[in-house]
């Protein structure tokens, strides 16, 4: 049973799915600790609920990243936490760190902090991904998870789901035809780290016993 420590800043949906994913059993792994720096976070109150411990480490008026990050290792050592999820937190971690939760002999080469992105990178990295892909036209947007290197949205991918981009969509209808896309594409990937079955070759993660996408292997019954 893997530690998992989750920080969020915003409503935690991506966490509900992870807390729910570990009640289920579909992660072999429970949530040992949230962490939010924004003290009014909706993640906090889902942590509760749940039974998952809930801290705060306030980030307002903080100008010393290194300083701040050295407190959030400190917690979530505390707790034991050997993986952690990023889940809408939105605050750019140090190298210190990555570093902290690096990659080691047990993780076959992958480091141990993972990210969701609602966007599919490299495409729209950053914020607004989905107002980035409208603006631009995409035909298709989704999500991506990704582990977590030192810059923005840049870290080997793991697992991506695709959603179509139809024309009346606003902002607020892509973000949430995505989202559900995420609530399925987290909680999947932490569970095949928790398994034991990624590890990383130069910036490509393979997956241990997985299959090509459904749609792709139909089309193409000679892959299976
Ligand atoms: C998600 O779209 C996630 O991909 C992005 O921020 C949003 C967080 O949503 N990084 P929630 O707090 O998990 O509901």
């Amino acid at each position: 049973m893997i530690r998992i420590g989750v920080l969020a800043s915003g409503g935690g949906t991506n966490l509900g799915a992870i807390l729910d994913a570990c009640a289920a059993g579909r992660i072999d792994g429970r949530v040992a600790v949230v962490v939010s720096n924004l003290p009014g976070a909706g993640a906090l109150a889902r942590a509760e609920k749940a039974g998952a411990a809930a801290e705060v480490v306030p980030s307002k008026g903080v100008t010393d990243r290194a300083a701040y990050d050295a407190q959030l290792v400190e917690r979530l050592r505390a707790h034991g936490v050997e993986l952690v999820c990023l889940a809408g937190y939105m605050r750019i971690v140090t190298p210190a760190f990555l570093r902290a939760f690096g990659p080691s002999e047990a993780t076959r080469g992958c480091p141990r902090v993972l990210n969701i992105h609602p966007g599919l990178l490299p495409s729209f990295p950053g914020l607004h991904a989905q107002r980035q892909a409208l603006d631009y036209g995409a035909r298709f947007s989704g999500c991506t998870v990704h582990f977590v290197d030192e810059g923005t949205d840049t870290g080997p991918i793991v697992a991506q789901a695709i959603v179509p981009v139809l024309p009346d969509d606003t902002e607020a209808v892509l973000a949430a035809r995505i989202l559900e896309q995420e609530h399925r594409l987290y909680p999947q990937a932490i569970q095949w780290f928790a398994q034991g079955r990624l590890s990383l070759e130069g910036r490509r993660v393979r997956v241990d016993g997985s299959r090509p996408p459904a749609a792709f292997a139909q089309a193409n019954p000679a892959v299976e």
